[in-house]
């Protein structure tokens, strides 16, 4: 039918045009993210201190990981994957000369295993001078729901990571000046977060991986004002786009076309660890606090994620989310 109205060669065209403009938009995409790159410029050493990188089996975190290891701190790799995590581990000791990398387990998807985890490492540890909180997980279609009732993308992102932060905060207040680093996402733009529904069971996944970086934003600034003065500082960073696990969840044949353009035109994983990293041992972020951060540079974030009443709620919200005990840490 189509072809009746408009002639073969005037549809070639159109399709070449089309595509053309695809491709000069990914060029585009690919000098901005070469001319913007920001590299940590830190030489600092992190030998005595205690670092911790959530999710460092692969991607950002596994860059994170290897930089840190480098720079001679007690990395502990906290994974929900062991096998994975002791081979990484083996390798990373290899190639730091490092001896001080230890694994253990944690799935951020399930509150007992985040108390597990902060129970040993509080038994075990006597500083922790970096809480980097990296894991993360997107789906696009399968809604899940975890064993505590909590949609598995806001449990994984959000919750598990709240929980986590009260429960190893004493640690963190007591080797000061200490640092929480929130790996966030510029796409939090695309989300809003509805404080109607913290528990969005029966959202598209999809849109609930950008609601879930959202709510690592809020998160961080008000985390950032509960710490005021304590000596521990919070901030957040978007890593920039790059081909790692995160898309793994996306069928073909958008995923064809989405890791093409990844691999083509983003960032590698160690482009992308750089934010991590500079906020992680970079003298010039001394102090710094609430601040969101991209290319190793402080953002402007859009004015209603900044609202400090719906910051108050949410936190009071994913409290009861979690379970918060009386014995447990406020903060
Ligand atoms: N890649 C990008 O373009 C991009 C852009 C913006 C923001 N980010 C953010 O960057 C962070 C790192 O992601 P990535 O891109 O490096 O992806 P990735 O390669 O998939 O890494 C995610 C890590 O999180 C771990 N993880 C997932 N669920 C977990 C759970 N329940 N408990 C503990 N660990 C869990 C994964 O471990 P397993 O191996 O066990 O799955 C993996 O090690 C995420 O917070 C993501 O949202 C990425």
């Amino acid at each position: 039918m189509l072809l009746k109205i408009v002639p073969c060669t005037t549809l070639c065209y159109l399709a070449a045009a089309a595509l053309l403009v695809v491709l000069l938009f990914l060029l585009a995409v690919y000098f901005y993210a070469q001319y913007t790159l920001g590299i940590c410029k830190s030489k600092n050493r992190m030998d005595g201190k205690t670092v911790i990188i959530t999710g460092c089996t692969s991607g950002i975190g596994k860059e994170t990981a290897r930089d840190i290891a480098k720079r001679g701190a007690r990395v502990i790799m906290a994974c929900r994957n062991m096998e994975t995590a002791n081979k990484l581990k083996e390798e990373l000791i290899k190639e730091s000369g490092n001896n001080n990398i230890v694994t253990r387990k944690l799935d951020l998807s399930s509150l007992s295993s985040v108390r597990k985890f902060a129970q040993q490492i509080n038994r075990e540890e006597n500083r922790l001078d970096v809480l980097i909180h990296n894991a993360g997980t997107a789906e696009v279609f399968r809604k899940k729901v975890t064993d505590d009732g909590l949609e598995m993308t806001m449990a994984t992102n959000h919750y598990g990571p709240f929980l986590l932060t009260h429960l190893l905060i004493d640690l963190l207040k007591q080797s000061k000046p200490s640092r929480i680093i929130v790996v966030a996402s510029g796409l939090y733009v695309l989300a809003r977060l509805n404080l109607n529904n913290v528990n969005p069971t029966t959202t598209l996944p999809g849109y609930l991986y950008y609601v879930s970086k959202y709510a690592n934003i809020v998160f961080t600034l008000e985390l950032a004002r509960r710490l005021e003065g304590s000596g521990v500082t919070a901030n957040c960073l978007h890593p920039g786009l790059m081909s790692t696990g995160i898309w793994k969840n996306v069928p073909p044949p958008f995923s064809w076309v989405l890791n093409f353009a990844l691999n083509t035109f983003c960032k590698t994983p160690e482009q992308g660890a750089q934010t991590t990293i500079h906020l992680a041992v970079s003298d010039d972020v001394n102090g710094f606090s609430g601040k969101y951060f991209m290319d190793c540079h402080e953002q402007v974030l859009s004015r209603g994620i900044k609202d400090p009443s719906k910051g108050k709620k949410f936190w009071e919200l994913s409290e009861s989310m979690v379970k918060l005990q009386s014995s447990d840490p406020k903060i």
